[in-house]
């Protein structure tokens, strides 16, 4: 059993499937998923080996590859030319607009994407499948894991002798160090894996259209 331990608040336990095998775990639960990202940055050896255990890193960078190997073959211009970015538009508003503006409009939490590369396929498939491949250190993920067994991730903003401040993707928490059981800066970007995983092809079709637009696609342009 992996669920097994000492501590008397375990991150781990709440996974309510987590001695399942690997396989059931990845794709099909995104909050699961996430929370597995989460774990994996902490030192603790104990947290560590029952992560791997429920999923190996490589079979992760090997899913990864083949994902954006698949959208490459997939996403040809005559498919895109197929491609409706009114859906994508609302598919970048309620998956990424929290985190992204693009057209100036949407959240800040991560780059705005108006004058990124976003015309360049390759660089959009790889900061889709793999964001933290290559990554700006300034949106770093930081994990707080708190006595009584809280795993919270966010931007550190500041941290002192008594208090530390976590950007989440929701809200600015402040945490009494004497709270705080680890503190663990990552090499992973804020932006989580595997956005694209639950959309259908066509979806990441539209959603790429969208993002390669030169100008806002009209709300009202169903037409299209
Ligand atoms: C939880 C917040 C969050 C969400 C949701 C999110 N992103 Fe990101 N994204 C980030 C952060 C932070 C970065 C910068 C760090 C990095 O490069 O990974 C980033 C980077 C990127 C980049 C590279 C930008 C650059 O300047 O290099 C692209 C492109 C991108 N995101 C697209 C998307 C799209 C499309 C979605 C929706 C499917 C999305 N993101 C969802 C936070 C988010």
């Amino acid at each position: 059993m992996f669920c097994l331990s000492d501590r008397k608040n375990d991150p781990i336990e709440k996974f309510p499937n987590c001695s399942v095998p690997q396989t059931l775990i990845d794709s099909n639960d995104r909050a699961q998923f996430e929370r597995l990202q989460q774990l994996r940055g902490f030192q603790d050896a104990d947290i560590k080996t029952r992560v791997d255990a429920l999923w190996a890193t490589d079979t992760e960078q090997l899913n990864k590859s083949g994902q954006i190997a698949h959208y490459k073959q997939k996403m040809t211009p005559r498919y895109r030319k197929q491609g409706h970015p009114l859906a994508g538009r609302l598919c970048f508003e309620n998956t990424c607009a929290k985190c992204h503006s693009l057209f100036g409009e949407g959240g800040n939490v991560g780059p705005d994407l108006t004058g990124s590369g976003r015309k360049n396929l390759d660089y959009l498939l790889s900061n889709l499948v793999d964001p933290s491949a290559v990554i700006d250190p300034a949106y770093c993920l930081t994990h707080i894991l708190t006595h009584d067994g809280q795993l919270l991730s966010g931007f550190l903003v500041q941290q002192g002798d008594t208090f530390a401040t976590l950007q989440t993707q929701n809200a600015q928490i402040r945490l009494r160090m004497k709270d705080i059981d680890e503190i663990y800066t990552s090499g992973k970007s804020m932006m989580p894996d595997g956005m694209l995983q639950n959309y259908s092809d066509e979806q990441v079709r539209d959603l790429l259209v969208y993002l390669r637009s030169s100008a806002q696609v009209p709300l009202g342009d169903r037409a299209n």
